[in-house]
């Protein structure tokens, strides 16, 4: 994506080819900040303090910290410990694991000296095939924009909802949930997105918001209780989400609060779409409330609030009574059931086992 008139990506390779670079998430949309990662250790704590996010970035940030183990010791230890110490830096995109296989399983196979460079290649070779992928996924799901579109007949914009950051942030270029939305866009059909603002973390109304107002997208943040008020009164044509980990049978795990939004779509006869590309599939899995492991972050994050005085300094106030108890599930299960389909990079399926193994066979059967 464009942003001050540069193409950026949310991940590249620093100047001295070595150190990663990525966008600081957690200061946007105040500030826009970039960090260095020089170690293994600090990739993982950037995907854990969530430095850099979105199931897809997850997974090229933990490729590239491999890469950054394999420079500083390319021996089988080393490759076993960073594995490990990424693995679980964040436990529900699935899209870390299939990343770090991924690397492991091409660096296993060669001598310990020629690691470093098969890593870097590997990594670079994951965040190329991710920009890809989304822009396929864009362009699959821009044609379900214009149908709703030719539907009014031209008439109005498409209202799309949405649900946290499945935008170019959350991914290496493009996005899922918003990569259709920009295609959309640039292909001249009129589009208005509904941006849920996600309590606690807030990346609807902080990097959605702050994406689609660079891309020149009209929208609007509502706070997460509205959708099911805009679908009743017919101002949502259909919802489009991600999701960070997704079962062989359809059913989607997102931020928290997707759920609610897919009842209240079918409730409402209004289609909900999840974006993904296969690598959120976890094809070892079958039910997505029972095998799906949700997060749980810390308290703090639901009972603070940061954001910016009116002078431009940045401050963190307390919203809840200090000793009340706080729970803070990051990730909900919305059943296949209650989706309407998948957009994938191959194309639009069903959300169930039959659908995704008509795109994927082979993935299908290597799980
Ligand atoms: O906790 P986050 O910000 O990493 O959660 C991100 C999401 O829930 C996204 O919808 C999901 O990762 C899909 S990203 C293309």
């Amino acid at each position: 994506m464009r942003i001050d008139g540069r193409d950026t990506r949310t991940i590249w390779l620093g100047e001295d080819g070595t150190a990663v670079v990525v966008i600081d998430q957690r200061a946007l949309p105040h500030r826009f900040a970039l960090r260095t990662l020089r170690s293994d250790a600090e990739a993982a704590e950037a995907i854990a303090d969530m430095t850099v996010r979105g199931a897809p970035l997850i997974g090229a940030t933990g490729a590239y910290g491999l890469a950054l183990a394999m420079a500083t010791d390319p021996g089988d230890g080393n490759l076993a410990a960073a594995y490990g110490r990424l693995l679980v830096a964040r436990p529900t995109a699935v899209n870390l694991r299939w990343a770090l296989d991924r690397m492991r399983a091409k660096l296993a196979a060669r001598q310990p000296a020629d690691r470093r460079r098969a890593a870097y290649a590997e990594a670079a070779a994951i965040a190329d095939e991710d920009v890809a992928t989304c822009a396929a996924i864009g362009e699959h799901g821009a044609g379900l924009i214009r149908a709703a579109w030719e539907r009014a007949g031209r008439s109005r914009p498409v209202n799309v909802l949405t649900h946290c950051n499945a935008g170019w942030l959350a991914t290496v270029d493009w996005g899922t949930a918003l990569a259709p939305i920009y295609k959309a866009h640039r292909a001249g059909v009129p589009v208005h997105v509904w941006v849920d603002e996600t309590r606690p973390r807030n990346q609807g109304a902080s990097l959605t918001a702050y994406e689609l107002l660079a891309e020149g997208v009209p929208h609007t943040v509502v706070v997460d209780n509205v959708g099911g008020h805009l679908m009743q009164h017919g101002k949502v044509d259909l919802c489009i989400v991600g999701t960070d980990r997704t079962t062989r049978t359809g059913d989607v795990c997102n931020k928290v609060g997707t759920y609610l939004k897919a009842l209240a779509a079918q409730d409402n006869g209004v289609p909900f779409y999840v974006a993904l590309p296969s690598s959120t599939v976890d094809w070892r899995i079958s039910d997505g409330v029972r095998q799906i492991p949700i997060e749980e972050r810390a308290a703090d994050e639901v009972a603070l609030m940061t954001g910016e005085t009116a002078a431009g300094a940045i401050e963190t106030v307390r919203i809840v009574p200090r000793g009340s108890p706080v729970a803070n599930f990051a990730f909900d299960v919305t059943p296949a059931r209650l989706v309407t389909g998948l957009v994938t990079e191959r194309g639009i399926c069903p959300a169930s086992e039959a659908g995704l193994t008509a795109l994927f066979p082979r993935e299908e059967a290597d799980r």
